[in-house]
């Protein structure tokens, strides 16, 4: 096996291992399956690599995998807001990621732009069925213009790899597009400046699932100071949407035990989005 597969295979039986999935066997068909139960089997093909499909759609369904969907679907609970952040973001007809990034230019609109290297839009597949929201860029996203390219990105990689998908499945972006100073939390002006952006982005990838990582993304989408912990892993409705608010990955970097309760609200993202199932433990 090349070097660089076999750092990747360990680096993934590290992220199971923290999922708390420890036994594995060898599925000749499919591949490394994990034999735990709350556990993973990654898809024994690729994605048909069509610039027209984001995600592998739904795969054939076992029916153990369909009885799993099944179970983990739940009714969306609505969250009360205020007043609201978009209500006054016009629609632009035509619009694209294109036009939108066109639009932001070299944006001086807010004091973040005092600071920041590079403006970090998004990115992913413009027809992406699943939206990760995070934050603001960190100090390695500020220098690359990318999201989630630093030690969390690095983890969020993995969550999507273990959901059997690939970063250029999905669109990963952020409520503000520049630095925090110190990594410190946008603030509202920050985030009113910034987020109609974020809500253009969202009307221009249509996706099914909008999955917001960390309490900065859920309150800013949600307009609500309710804290994460009350909705996280609950399916809401936003603008006609399903979004589902789990934990930050930094986060998860700083308390590991998390990361369980983070796998659960990503498996009932692949079940509503017809993604193969891990494996329930055989008796
Ligand atoms: N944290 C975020 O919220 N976004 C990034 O892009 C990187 C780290």
């Amino acid at each position: 096996m090349p070097e660089s597969w076999q750092e990747k295979l360990e680096e993934r039986l590290r992220y199971y291992e923290d999922l708390g999935i420890r036994l594995f066997y060898l599925n000749r068909r499919v591949g490394i399956t994990a034999k735990s139960g709350e556990t993973t089997e990654r898809p024994a093909e690729p994605t048909d690599g069509s610039p027209e499909i984001a995600l592998p759609g739904p795969r054939a369904e076992t029916s153990e995998a369909a009885a799993n969907a099944q179970a983990l679907r739940v009714e969306p609970v609505i969250v009360p807001s205020g007043p609201s952040l978009f209500e006054s973001v016009e629609k632009v007809q035509g619009d694209t990621l294109l036009k939108i990034r066109d639009d932001i230019g070299d944006c001086t609109r807010c004091k973040l732009h005092k600071r920041r290297h590079k403006i970090v839009f998004g990115d992913g597949s413009a027809k992406a069925q699943l939206v990760f929201v995070g934050e603001g860029p960190g100090a390695d996203e500020d220098a690359q213009g990318l999201p989630f390219v630093g030690r969390a990105g690095k983890l969020l990689t993995q969550m999507i790899e273990a959901m059997g998908l690939q970063r250029k499945d999905v669109y990963i972006c952020n409520v503000v597009k520049c630095r925090p100073p110190e990594n410190r939390a946008p603030e509202p002006d920050e985030v009113a400046t910034c987020s109609p952006y974020l809500l253009r982005q969202i009307d221009v990838i249509q996706p099914r699932v909008i999955v917001c990582l960390g309490a900065v993304a859920a309150k800013t989408l949600l307009e609500t100071n309710r804290g994460i912990t009350q909705f996280r892993g609950q399916w809401l409705e936003w603008r006609g949407r399903k979004l589902m608010a789990t934990y930050h990955p930094a986060y998860l970097l700083r308390n590991p035990n998390a990361k369980g309760e983070v796998w659960k609200d990503l498996q009932k993202v692949m079940a509503e989005l017809g993604l193969e199932l891990p494996r329930k433990k055989s008796s």
